[in-house]
Formats: structure tokens, C-alpha cells, sequence
């Protein structure tokens, strides 16, 4: 199995990132670490709750609240295309402790237990990764791999023209990342790369409803205000990055291609603020990630798949 922490702004795509990162046998999930990104803070930490409940998970994960603002600028959030982040869904249950813990803390603190043995999987804004980095080092090399979900390799934005929203969001966060030194990181790209291998067509929603399970109906409804936003948009379905990252690191195979790059982070331009430039090799800088540049969409597809058809026991 493979021993990570997921990094998450929980909503809508967050949440079915979870999920696989709950249900997957080869997943060895030791945190959940929280940070300021798509929705209202206690809405995030919400649809944690939801998801773990309905994977009939509750209580087996930490919970580990983090950074409440970006480090510089202010947050923004991704209301507008998620609501609430978990489609309106109301559920009554108990148990929704959370640790005391602040998670910059719990990412060091993890980390330095295993050295070299535990991955991260950051699938919204970077700040809880860049605290963790300022505040102890030793992170740095403590880490494992880092699988970030943001940016875009070809320039496409989907808060701006220039940026994905992660990297926007917390744009100082990303580059301190990226600037860091860390020895092992992967990005999955919003663009191009989600766009062609991880969108949920409407006919593969269909096969889902068919399923009948609590997983499934709680996908759909999940998903439901990202995919009226990006049918708005023109997007033949509804976007997965974030459970694409966690795909990739617990099973690199869908990773059909990838390639090492030079990323770096605006924070400086206000057209451009939180747009990643990619460098290929040719302009002689030196790599510090590996980028995803094609993915096993019918693959990562029925791996998702497989999840919502499990049965589980929701309080
Ligand atoms: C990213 O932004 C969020 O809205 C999604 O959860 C994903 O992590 C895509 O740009
Ligand atoms: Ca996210």
C-alpha cells in the first residue's frame, strides 16, 4: 500500500478524491489536511464528514484543519461553480471530531516519523505544503513525493485566462513550493490534461445513476453544480483532477505520458497572477517536477467507477 496524506479544499471533486483515497485497497491514507480554497472553510470540513460518512469511514482518518487565508493575498473562492461543494446534500450524523492538531503541524510532524516513506497529494491551493516548507525544512526532504493538482501546460485558465484556480488562489504558496527543493514532485495539470482524459461525460453519469448506490447517488449530487457550470463553459461533462492526482500516485500506470519541466509561479502581474510557465528543456532551465502530460482516461474512468458501485454502510 501506498502511505500518503491528501492535502484538500473539500468540494465536489475534492470529495471523490477522497473517496478513492478511502476506499482504494492499495491506499494507505494517514491525514487529511485542510486548506482555505473552493468553499467557506466549515463547509470544506463539512464535506469531509459527508464523504467519509458515506464511505462508512467516519472516525478512521484524522482531520487536521489548516491554513484559513493564502499567505499574501486574500482568499477567493470557487463558490460561483461549487455552491456548497457537496450539491445542497444533508445528512444527519455524528462524529465530525476533528484533531486539535493545526495541519502545517501534522504535515511536519507525519513527515518527520517516516522520512522518506510518506506522500502528500495536494489537490488544492499550496499554502498548508508552503507553511510546512518555511516552517521546518526538514519537510522538504521528509517528503516523499509531492503530487500537485494545478496550473495549466498550455497557458488555458480556468479563473482567469491565464490560471487554474489552485494556483491562483495562493499564488505565493505555489511558487514557494516549486522554489523549495523538493526532490520528487508530479503535477497533474487542469489543462490540457483534464480536459482530455478525466471529464465524466453525461453517458458515463448515466452508467453511475445505474448503479444504485449511496457511493453513487452521492457522486451525483456532489457533482451535480460543477457539471451545470462546466456544460455553461462548454466542457462535455464534469472535471476530475483531483481524484486523477491521487490516481496517479497510488497506480503511476495511468500516467500514459509524462515529461520533466521547469515550473514556475506568477505572483507578481495582475493579467497573470498564478499563471505557471512550463519550460520543456529548451530554455535552459534546470527540472524541478514532473509534469502529466496524457492520462488513461478509460482506465482512470472504471477505477473511479469501481468505487461507486461499492456498497457501504452511511450512518
Ligand atoms: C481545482 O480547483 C478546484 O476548484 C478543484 O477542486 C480542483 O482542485 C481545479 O482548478
Ligand atoms: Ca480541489
Amino acid at each position: 500500500t501506498v502511505p500518503f496524506i491528501l492535502d484538500t479544499d473539500t468540494a465536489q471533486d475534492d470529495c471523490v478524491a477522497l473517496i478513492a483515497g478511502l476506499l482504494d485497497p492499495d491506499a494507505d491514507l494517514r491525514a487529511i489536511t485542510m486548506v482555505a480554497g473552493n468553499v467557506g472553510f466549515d463547509k470544506q470540513v463539512r464535506n469531509a464528514h459527508l464523504t467519509l460518512n458515506v464511505c462508512g469511514r467516519l472516525g478512521t482518518v484524522p482531520i487536521h484543519l489548516g491554513c484559513r487565508q493564502p499567505m499574501v493575498v486574500p482568499w477567493v473562492s470557487a463558490e460561483n461553480v461549487h455552491g456548497d461543494g457537496s450539491g445542497g446534500l444533508d445528512m444527519d450524523f455524528a462524529g465530525t471530531a476533528t484533531e486539535d492538531e493545526h495541519a502545517v503541524d501534522a504535515l511536519i510532524r507525519l513527515t518527520a516519523q517516516e522520512p522518506g516513506e510518506l506522500s502528500i497529494v495536494a489537490i488544492g491551493p499550496l499554502t498548508n505544503i508552503a507553511m510546512a516548507a518555511v516552517k521546518d525544512p526538514a519537510f522538504v526532504r521528509n517528503v516523499k513525493r509531492l503530487v500537485i493538482m494545478g496550473g495549466s501546460n498550455n497557458g488555458r485558465g480556468n479563473i482567469t485566462a491565464a490560471a487554474e484556480f489552485n494556483f491562483y488562489v495562493d499564488p505565493h504558496a505555489a511558487r514557494v513550493v516549486f522554489e523549495a527543493g523538493f526532490a520528487d514532485i508530479v503535477v497533474v495539470p487542469w489543462a490540457p490534461l483534464t480536459l482530455q482524459d478525466a471529464v465524466f461525460s453525461r453517458e458515463q453519469l448515466a452508467d453511475i445513476d445505474r448503479l444504485g448506490t449511496s457511493l453513487s447517488r452521492f457522486f451525483l449530487t456532489v457533482c451535480g453544480p460543477t457539471l451545470a457550470f462546466d456544460e455553461s463553459v462548454g466542457i462535455p461533462g464534469t472535471t476530475h483532477p483531483d481524484s486523477l492526482s491521487v490516481g496517479v500516485l497510488l497506480h503511476p500506470e495511468l500516467a500514459l505520458a509524462s515529461a520533466q519541466y521547469h515550473v514556475a509561479v506568477e505572483t507578481e502581474s495582475e493579467l497573470t497572477r498564478g499563471y505557471s510557465a512550463m519550460s520543456w528543456g529548451v530554455h535552459g532551465l534546470e527540472p524541478n517536477a514532473t509534469v502529466v502530460e496524457r492520462a488513461d482516461g478509460p482506465a482512470f474512468h472504471t477505477w473511479i467507477t469501481g468505487f461507486l458501485a461499492t456498497s457501504t454502510e452511511p450512518n
